[in-house]
C-alpha cells in the first residue's frame, strides 16, 4: 500500500502557483471519472402525506418514536424538493455535475405497497425530475429503495418475509416500466447491511433505525438474506425483460468502512480482515465473489456459535444451490459508499453467548480518536481507509467498474465550511491513487446536494454542499465554499491537493 506519492500522480503530475505566488500541487483527474451527488427520498422530499401517497416505516418511526430522533424532528417537511425539485435541479447545474442519485419512495408511486394502485401524482413528480435533470444535462441515477419501504409490511415482519422479495420485484417492475426509457444507472438498495443491523437487529444498544425491530442477532441475518433475493431478483428482472431495449446498468450500494489493524500483531490483523469480511462481505459475497454465497469465515462462525447456543438452524440462513448461482454476478458494476474506518475493540467486549451480530463478529468496532470529527456524528474522517477498502474489494472480488455512490462529511451550521474541503481534497485524493492503483473507478458521489433529514441525528448533522435554512416557508438552499469547490474541481479537473 506505501506507493510514493509520485506514482499515485502517474502522468497527471502537475504543479503552479496560486495568485499568493504559493507552490499548490495539483492531481490531474482522469477523463474516465465522472461526478455526482445525491439525495434519498425519505431525506429530502417532505410532502410526507400528500396526494394519495402511503405511510413508510420511517414516517411511522418518526411519528411514533420522536425520542429516537435526537433533536425530536420529523421528515415530514424535510428539504420540501416535492415542491422545490427546480431549485434543485438549478443547484445541480451550478455545481455542474454530471449525475444527480435520489431514490423513489416505494409509497409515493405505490400507495398501498402493490401495484394495484399506481399513484398518478407520484409518477408525474418522478418523471418530472427526471425530465427536469434531462433537460439540463444532468443524467439521473435512481435508487430504487433507500430503507423507506411500506409500512404496511411491517404487519408480516417487514424485510424478515420472504414475500418482500416477490413484492420488491413488483414495485421494480412498475419503476423500470415509468421511467427507463430514460434511466440508465439503476441502484437496487442502499446499505442495506445498515438497514439491517439498525432496524432489525441492534448494536450494544444503539438501535435506532426504522423499524427498529431489535430481533437480535436473527433479525439482521433475515432481513439481509430477503434484500440480496430481492436485489438479484430485480437484477434479472431488469437483465432479462428491460436491459435488451433500455440498455442501462445495475448495480447496489454497498455499505464499506475500512477494517484497520489496532497494531501489527497477527491477532489485530486476523480481526481487522474479519471485521472486512463481516460488514462489507456479508452483502458483498453474495454477489461479487466467484463462489457465491457468504463470506466462509461468517458461515463458519455463526453456524458454530448457533450450534452451541441449540438452535436447530444457523442463525444465518442457508442459500439453496440454485439461490447462490442467481444472486451471483447480479451486478454491471460496483456500488460503494465510503466515510471511514474501524478497529476491532476487543478490550472493551466482553463476548458473550446471547446472539447478536457482535458477538459473532467477536468484538465491537471503534474509530481510532486521532481520526478527525467535528461534531457528533457517526463519522470520524479516514480518508486514507478509502483507497484502502477500494483496494480491497477489487483484490477480493475483481477489476470490475466501481460506482462510489456516498461519501462525505458531517459538519456544523454555516456555509465556511473549509474542513468539509479539506475532507472532500483528502478523499479524493485517496481515490485518485486507488485510480493509479489500478482500480476502475468511473464515478464519484459527493454525499450530500444539500443538509437533509440524517436519520436519527434528525437535522443536527449538516452534510450539504448547499446548506438549507429548515425555518424558512421555501427551505432556502445556500451554497457553502465547499459548493464552489466542487464546482471548480468539476470544471478544471485537478484536485489541489496543499490545503
Ligand atoms: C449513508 C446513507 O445512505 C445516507 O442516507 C446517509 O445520509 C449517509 N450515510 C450519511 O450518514
Amino acid at each position: 500500500m506505501n506507493i510514493p506519492i509520485e506514482k499515485c500522480y502517474g502522468q497527471g503530475y502537475d504543479g503552479g502557483k496560486n495568485v499568493q505566488g504559493e507552490k499548490i500541487d495539483f492531481m490531474n483527474i482522469p477523463e474516465t471519472l465522472r461526478f455526482a451527488t445525491a439525495t434519498a427520498a425519505f431525506q429530502v422530499e417532505g410532502a410526507w402525506n400528500e396526494s394519495d401517497k402511503g405511510e413508510s416505516v420511517w414516517d411511522d418511526f418518526v411519528h411514533s418514536k420522536p425520542e429516537r430522533i435526537v433533536d425530536g424532528s420529523t421528515a415530514d417537511e424535510a428539504c420540501d424538493s416535492y415542491h422545490l425539485y427546480k431549485r434543485d435541479v438549478e443547484m445541480l447545474v451550478e455545481l455542474g455535475v454530471d449525475y444527480y442519485r435520489f431514490s423513489i419512495a416505494w409509497t409515493r408511486l405505490l400507495p398501498t405497497g402493490f401495484p394495484n394502485k399506481i399513484s398518478v401524482d407520484g409518477a408525474n413528480y418522478y418523471n418530472n425530475l427526471i425530465n427536469e435533470l434531462i433537460k439540463n444535462n444532468i443524467k439521473p441515477i435512481v435508487t430504487i429503495n433507500h430503507w423507506d419501504i411500506p409500512n404496511v409490511f411491517q404487519k408480516i415482519g417487514g424485510w424478515t418475509n420472504v414475500l418482500l422479495v416477490d413484492y420488491f420485484g413488483d414495485y421494480a417492475r412498475v419503476v423500470f416500466e415509468l421511467f427507463g426509457d430514460r434511466v440508465k444507472e439503476w441502484v437496487t438498495f442502499n446499505e442495506p447491511q445498515i438497514m439491517c443491523l439498525f432496524g432489525y437487529g441492534e448494536q450494544v444498544g444503539i438501535h435506532g433505525l426504522a423499524p427498529d425491530m431489535q430481533f437480535n442477532g436473527i433479525g439482521e441475518y433475515l432481513c439481509l438474506h430477503n434484500v440480496l433475493k430481492a436485489h438479484a431478483k430485480a437484477y434479472h428482472l431488469y437483465n432479462d425483460t428491460f436491459k435488451p431495449t433500455q440498455k442501462g446498468k445495475l448495480g447496489t450500494a454497498t455499505y464499506t468502512s475500512w477494517g484497520e489493524p489496532e497494531t501489527d500483531s497477527v491477532d489485530d490483523k486476523e480481526n481487522a480482515e474479519k471485521f472486512m469480511h463481516f460488514m462489507t462481505g456479508w452483502y458483498s459475497h453474495p454477489i461479487y465473489s466467484k463462489d457465491g454465497d457468504y463470506p466462509p469465515i461468517m458461515r463458519k462462525i455463526i453456524n458454530k456459535r448457533s450450534e452451541i447456543q441449540g438452535f436447530k438452524m444457523s442463525r444465518l440462513p442457508a442459500f439453496t444451490t440454485e439461490e447462490i448461482k442467481y444472486i451471483k454476478g447480479t451486478f454491471d458494476y460496483m456500488g460503494i459508499n465510503y466515510y471511514t474506518g474501524g478497529v476491532a475493540d476487543t478490550s472493551r467486549f466482553n463476548q458473550t453467548k446471547v446472539p447478536s451480530f457482535e458477538n459473532d463478529m467477536g468484538f465491537t468496532s471503534r474509530q481510532k480518536v486521532e481520526w478527525e470529527k467535528l461534531i457528533i456524528t457517526w463519522i470520524r474522517i479516514y480518508p486514507e481507509g478509502f483507497r484502502k477498502v477500494i483496494n480491497w474489494m477489487v483484490k477480493q472480488y475483481g477489476n470490475h467498474e466501481i460506482y462510489i455512490l456516498e461519501n462525505g462529511f458531517a459538519s456544523e451550521r454555516g456555509i465556511n465550511d473549509d474542513r468539509r474541503i479539506k475532507c472532500y481534497t483528502n478523499y479524493l485524493k485517496s481515490l485518485l491513487e486507488a485510480i493509479s492503483d489500478g482500480c476502475n473507478v468511473t464515478l464519484y458521489t459527493a454525499w450530500s446536494l444539500m443538509d437533509n433529514f440524517e436519520w436519527r441525528s434528525g437535522y443536527l448533522n449538516r452534510m450539504g454542499l448547499f446548506e438549507v435554512d429548515f425555518n424558512s416557508p421555501n427551505k432556502t438552499r445556500v451554497p457553502r465554499k465547499s459548493a464552489s469547490f466542487y464546482k471548480e474541481l468539476i470544471k478544471s479537473r485537478k484536485l489541489k491537493i496543499n490545503l
